[in-house]
């Protein structure tokens, strides 16, 4: 340990410079993680067993139950595992059926009565509870009775379910099998390779007798990787492996975080599976399958006729190997947990965008953030003072550049004690809260949930047991920014009332009374200098006796969750801005609920400004729309190239913020100096006049699960082409399709139009001379692209809603007046949609104080449907105005025309109550 640990120290102190990339011998391959080592050569030798292979596994038909839950009916039954010393081991099993088509299957150890407990500290069931954490409710959307048939038969078991009954999930019961069909074709099989693996409990000395032939007790009771040779396993081998193959299906998309393609890559040659495990990866490599900083254990695949999604409920740190190349057709993939239990959802549908909604049916949707957020974040490591924040503040409108957003790295704290200002350089938040308020701007202050040793907080935390516990059950200490630090265990209730004590209107380290103050949540994989694999100990405990190692990649969600819980109640009834933002850099499934996340700490290269977009879009179809990269590269210094054209990417990430390293140099937009600083402007303004178009996105996803940036083949299913494509994207369902120019010093790019539709090119945004392309049938068109260019193309069919006018912040622009752009389709009709409320409460929640505004125009006339919208919204909203509507139309000779109407007189047919439709008067319609 004293060498792991002095090696970890001068990790420490290398941790500014930049010397080395990233440290992958620092982190675990498929070889060296014992349980992942296990079921590949468990794989291995059924594979070369062949059909010689007797699997081990088979479920008793006499177990089986059908128990009525609520109005739903759950299976229940045992599978039976067969062991050399001629006993078996009793795996009980649970079906059920959920809304939107999604069918869930558990599989548990029948309870380990014979662990000597006296002897541990910890919880000896197997971690159960990671879908407390990632379900949106306790209450299970259960299906109703009606809704499916259940036909149990002597060797198999036949569920039918969804709309016309077209899924049917049949379960073989030797050797076990879960094939689902769409009506007559197969869609999925669970174990189709009899990977079906399930270590259970048992005495290190008696281990022979449990052994199965395919198994190898490599590292079950100790762990030979350099840096957790001191994790004590106390239960032994635990691990469950599974493989899911998807019939026809070539394209796989999901599992982040990685720092890869959006398509996944076939794994089978390579030693480094994709990886799920949290970790504080240092100068991460891109075209990579190694773990990052969070993990969403959710699969989509897509084709043309049908989509599958799959959920593997599992916290603890996970393998997937991506084999597609079987026959070239069919994606299998492997899945490898170190402990926990076999639990997953499947849900059938016909678009990807289905199953993020029956995906978020379950884990909840994005939440709808505060429109600020939206906004641009101007961050770095750090703004030194009082002095600097205001500078930059001031500076921001000397250039006019809109942002709305300052934040606070670490150095803001009295010596790295969270919940404390350093005194000389922040001598009085309140005031500074105050001048940024004026703008209607706001900060984000960084609190990570290591707490340095010997302060108030950590001396409260430990007394009230509520730190993560090492193995002996003391609490754990560890290294980080302050030097020695405990970690709040936000497994535990009691820790959420130590946080919420930290975040009330009296504690003045919030700002007084200021209500502009949110939250930076870093860290919190957790990364721990001195730890193995830079994080926590394996064997550390969390509150109900779990350890580390089962609860792993939720640590980070729980951590965030309870910021956020504490500033929701903070904010309840005592101010406009009520709602919370937190960013996280650690996530989980379900973190959409309560956080925004981005990609850590990239660099200043071309290649992360490209895979950047790619990460992006993987986060949105894992039901994680809020999410960015920091704009700029946080290591190293960007040519003024670079940085602008990161600028022109980040503008589009749902979550849009610029942020540095410590070490590099400044880099506000006024330091680059022209033309870059007016090229940066202008996209940031870009960004701002289309700020009700993303929370319009957002509000959409927060519906439905639909991806905020939208990978191109959600709009092209029957286009097979369009499912690699990863360098565009369209934003939300707004029909704007952008394709960044991410290459240095380019001349020319290449844009992929993926259908016949007609779109309109508003790269250079004066929309009274634009080009237009359309063709019979999808392909590229190349443009020639000047620096201050950024691709950007209205589909056909859409209606688009901007704010043309410059404000200082998002807040000052919530009176101007919209824009309508619409862009007509070959049959010359359009639609589009806009959500407005006041941005910043929960009135549109508790009192429906929203307008969903959904445009429409046809045959020359303009027209919109309206909720029905309440009292109080509508008169702050009452002179709000379309000021101007401009019509884009591809004449049959190719040219567009395009019709300007300035003041269009809105002649509402109803009054604002109830479903109204108005419709716009003019005579050039
Ligand atoms: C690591 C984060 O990824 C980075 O964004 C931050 O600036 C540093 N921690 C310092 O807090």
């Amino acid at each position: 340990m004293i060498g792991g640990l002095h090696k970890q120290f001068l990790l420490l102190l290398l941790w500014g410079s930049l010397v080395v990339a990233v440290k992958d011998y620092l982190f675990k391959t498929c070889e060296t993680a014992g349980f992942c080592h296990r079921n590949k050569y468990f794989a291995e030798s059924v594979k070369n067993q062949g059909h010689n292979f007797i699997p081990k596994y088979s479920i008793s038909q006499s177990s089986i139950s059908i128990d009525e839950v609520l109005n739903s009916k759950v299976i229940h039954g045992n599978i039976i595992k067969f062991i050399p010393s001629g006993n078996h081991i009793t795996l009980p099993f649970e079906i059920s059926l959920l809304d939107g088509n999604n069918l869930r299957f558990k599989v548990d150890e029948k309870d380990r009565t014979s662990i000597d407990t006296t002897k541990l500290n910890i919880n000896t069931h197997r971690y159960n509870e990671t879908s407390d954490w990632a379900f949106v409710s306790a209450e299970l959307p259960y299906l109703a009775n009606d809704k499916f048939t259940i036909d149990l038969k002597n060797d198999v078991l036949i569920i039918t379910y969804g709309d016309a009954k077209q899924y049917r999930a049949i379960v073989d019961f030797w050797p076990i099998k879960l094939t689902i069909y769409h009506k007559d074709k197969i869609q999925i099989i669970a174990n189709d390779k009899n990977l079906f693996n399930f270590e259970h409990w048992r005495l290190q000395d008696e281990n022979s007798h449990h052994l199965t032939e395919e198994e190898t007790d490599y590292d079950m009771f100790e762990d030979h990787f350099k840096d957790s040779k001191e994790d004590s396993i106390p239960l032994g081998p635990e691990s469950i492996g599974l493989d899911f193959t998807f019939k026809n299906f070539q394209h796989l998309y999901g599992i982040p975080e990685h720092a890869d393609s959006m398509n996944l890559k076939d794994t089978t040659e390579s030693s480094m599976p994709y990886r799920l495990f949290n970790v504080d990866i240092f100068e991460y490599e891109t075209d990579s399958r190694l773990p990052m900083y969070g993990a969403i254990p959710f699969i989509l695949a897509s084709k043309p006729e049908i989509s599958v999604g799959l959920f593997w409920i599992n916290s603890a740190d996970t393998f997937i190997n991506v084999d597609k190349t079987t026959n070239q057709k069919d994606s299998s993939t492997h899945w490898i947990s170190e402990n926990g239990i076999v639990d997953f959802i499947i849900t059938i549908d016909k678009t990807p965008a289905d199953i993020n909604r029956n995906y978020g049916l379950i884990t909840g949707y994005t939440q709808l953030p505060p429109l600020f957020s939206l906004g641009y974040h101007q961050c770095r490591w750090n703004y030194n003072d009082e002095k600097d924040v205001l500078e930059v503040n001031s500076l921001m409108d000397e250039y006019q550049i809109p942002y709305d957003t300052i934040w606070l790295d670490i150095e803001y704290t009295d010596q790295k004690k969270y919940f404390t200002w350093h005194k000389e350089k922040f001598p009085n938040p309140e005031r500074m809260l105050d001048e940024l308020d004026h703008t209607g701007r706001n900060l984000v202050i960084i609190i990570d949930p290591h707490i340095k040793t010997g302060y108030y907080l950590s001396d409260e935390l430990t007394k009230k047991k509520s730190c993560i516990n090492d193995a002996s059950n003391n609490s754990y200490h560890g290294h980080c920014w302050p030097g020695e630090s405990v970690w709040i265990d936000t497994l535990n209730p009691t820790a959420q009332e130590i946080w919420d004590a930290q975040f009330t209107w009296n504690n003045y380290f919030l700002g007084g009374q200021s209500s502009n103050i949110f939250i930076w949540n870093d860290m919190n994989e957790p990364s721990v200098f001195n730890g193995p694999e830079t994080s926590a100990p394996k064997d550390d405990i969390h509150f109900g006796g779990w350890e580390h190692r089962s609860v792993h990649n939720i640590y980070g969600m729980t951590y965030h969750e309870a910021t956020y819980n504490s500033l929701a109640k903070r904010n309840e009834g005592h101010t406009t801005r009520e709602r919370p933002f937190v960013l996280t850099r650690s996530y989980y499934a379900g973190s959409q609920r309560t956080a925004a996340m981005w990609t850590g700490d990239n660099m200043c290269k071309w290649e992360y400004l490209q895979i950047s977009i790619p990460m992006v879009l993987t986060s949105n179809i894992v039901g994680m729309p809020f999410s960015g990269a920091d704009v700029g590269g946080f290591f190293g210094d960007p040519s003024t190239e670079l940085l602008t054209r990161w600028y022109q990417t980040g503008i589009w990430y749902p979550f849009f913020r610029a942020h540095a390293h410590i070490d590099s140099r400044r880099r506000e937009p006024w330091l680059a100096g022209e033309p870059y600083t007016s090229i940066i402007r202008d996209a940031v303004r870009l960004r701002y006049s289309i700020l009700s178009v993303i929370y319009t996105a957002f509000y959409e996803s927060s519906q439905t699960g639909i991806p905020v940036m939208k990978p191109i083949f959600y709009e092209s299913l029957s286009n097979i082409e369009s499912y690699s494509i990863e360098d565009q994207f369209f934003v939300g369902n707004s029909g704007i399709l952008v394709k960044p120019v991410t290459e240095e010093d380019a001349k020319e790019i290449k844009v992929y139009l993926p259908d016949n539709e007609v779109y309109y090119d508003y790269t250079d945004r004066s929309l009274s001379k634009i080009n237009a392309y359309s063709s019979d049938k999808p392909g590229y068109l190349t443009k020639s692209v000047t620096l201050e260019d950024i691709p950007v193309f209205i589909k056909g069919g859409s209606i688009i809603s901007l704010k043309d006018r410059y404000r200082r912040s998002s807040r000052l622009m919530f009176k101007d007046p919209y824009t309508l752009i619409i862009a007509l389709n070959k049959d010359g009709e359009a639609n589009g949609s806009l959500y407005v409320d006041d941005g910043e409460s929960f009135d549109y929640e508790k009192h429906e104080e929203y307008a969903y505004i959904k445009f429409n125009y046809s045959n020359g006339k303009i027209s919109a449907d309206v909720n029905e919208v309440k009292d109080r919204f509508k008169d702050s909203i009452s002179d709000v105005k379309i000021e101007k509507i401009i019509i884009l139309n591809e004449s049959t000779t190719g040219t567009v025309e395009s019709i300007i109407i300035h003041n269009p007189k809105l002649s509402i047919s109803q009054s604002w109550t109830g479903k109204i439709e108005f419709v716009v008067e003019h005579d050039e319609l």
